[in-house]
C-alpha cells in the first residue's frame, strides 16, 4: 500500500504531467493500478534546473524509449498468452470518467511496439498504429488517433499479443505523439516540436509458442527529425481565407 500512496503523491505534484498508462486490461480484466507499468518519472519543471519530461521531445535521448527513468524495472510483470487482447488505459490526471485523457488540441498518431526485455539493438517491433483516419476539411482537423479515438474512448488502446509468440519476458512500448506544435522540429525550435508520450509495460508471455520477433527498430534511433510525420502541420488550411485551424 505504501508504494501506491507514494506513487499517487508523486503524481499529484505533477499537474503538468500529460498522458500515461494507469492500468492494463488483459482480455478485459483489469490488472490493477500501475501493475507492470514503468511509470514515467518527473523530476522538475522546465527551466527550473530539473529535468522536464512531459513530453519527451529529444529524439536522441534514452527517454524516448520508455520515458524518463524508464529503464528502471517495475516491481511486477503482467502474465499474458499469445493472442491475448491487451488494453492500455491512458489517463492524464485521474483514472476515472472525469479525466480528459489528453488535451483536445493534441492531435496525432498512436503506436505500439514490442521487444524482448531487456531490449537490444533493433529489437522493437511495431504491432499496431493509428494515425489520421478521417481526412480534414476546414475548419475540422479530421480524425486523429489521440484526439478522436483514444480521447473519446476513455483512453483505451487495444492491441493483441502476436499469435504463437515465443514465451519469455517482453517490454511493450506504447506511445501517443502530439503534433499540435509539430510544424517545426524540436531541433530547429526547442520550445515547439512534436511531443512524444512513450510508456512501457512489462509482460511475460506464457505458453509454447515458437515465433520469434523479426528485426525491428531501436529507441532512441527509430525516429529522426526529418522522419515523415515527426514534422507535420496538423492545422487545416482554409482555401478561401488563406488561414488555418488546428
Ligand atoms: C479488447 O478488449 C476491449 C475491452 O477491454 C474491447 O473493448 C475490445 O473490443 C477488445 N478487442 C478485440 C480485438 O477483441
Ligand atoms: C538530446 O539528448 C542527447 C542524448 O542524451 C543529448 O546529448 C543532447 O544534448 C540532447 N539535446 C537537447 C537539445 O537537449
Ligand atoms: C475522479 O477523481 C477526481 C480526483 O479524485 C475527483 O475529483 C472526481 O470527482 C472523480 N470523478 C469521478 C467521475 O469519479
Amino acid at each position: 500500500m505504501h508504494s501506491i500512496t507514494l506513487i499517487l503523491s508523486l503524481l499529484s505534484s505533477q499537474a503538468c504531467a500529460h498522458t500515461f498508462i494507469w492500468g492494463v486490461f488483459v482480455n478485459g480484466v483489469d490488472q490493477g493500478l500501475f501493475k507492470g507499468i514503468r511509470i514515467p518519472a518527473y523530476n522538475g519543471a522546465p527551466g527550473g534546473g530539473g529535468y522536464n519530461n512531459s513530453p519527451v521531445k529529444n529524439l536522441t535521448s534514452i527517454d524516448l524509449r520508455c520515458n524518463v527513468m524508464g529503464d528502471i524495472q517495475a516491481p511486477d510483470t503482467i502474465k499474458v498468452a499469445p493472442g491475448d487482447n491487451l488494453t492500455f488505459d491512458w489517463h492524464h490526471d485521474y483514472r476515472n470518467g472525469s479525466d480528459d485523457i489528453i488535451a483536445e488540441s493534441h492531435h496525432g498518431p498512436s503506436l505500439v511496439y514490442i521487444s524482448p526485455d531487456p531490449p537490444t539493438e533493433n529489437s522493437f517491433v511495431k504491432i499496431w498504429h493509428e494515425g489520421l483516419y478521417e481526412e480534414s476539411t476546414f475548419p475540422n482537423p479530421g480524425k486523429w488517433s489521440t484526439t478522436s479515438d483514444l480521447r473519446l474512448n476513455g483512453g483505451h488502446m487495444n492491441v493483441r499479443i502476436p499469435a504463437s509468440l515465443k514465451a519469455g519476458h517482453y517490454l511493450i512500448r506504447a506511445e501517443m505523439i502530439a503534433l499540435h506544435e509539430g510544424e517545426v522540429s524540436y531541433l530547429k525550435n526547442p520550445v515547439r516540436g512534436a511531443q512524444f508520450y512513450p510508456d512501457c509495460v512489462q509482460i511475460e508471455v506464457t505458453g509454447d509458442g515458437d515465433v520469434a520477433l523479426p528485426e525491428g527498430v531501436s529507441f532512441p534511433g527509430a525516429y529522426d527529425y526529418d522522419t515523415p510525420g515527426v514534422v507535420y502541420n496538423v492545422c487545416t488550411p482554409d482555401p478561401l481565407a488563406g488561414t488555418t485551424a488546428c
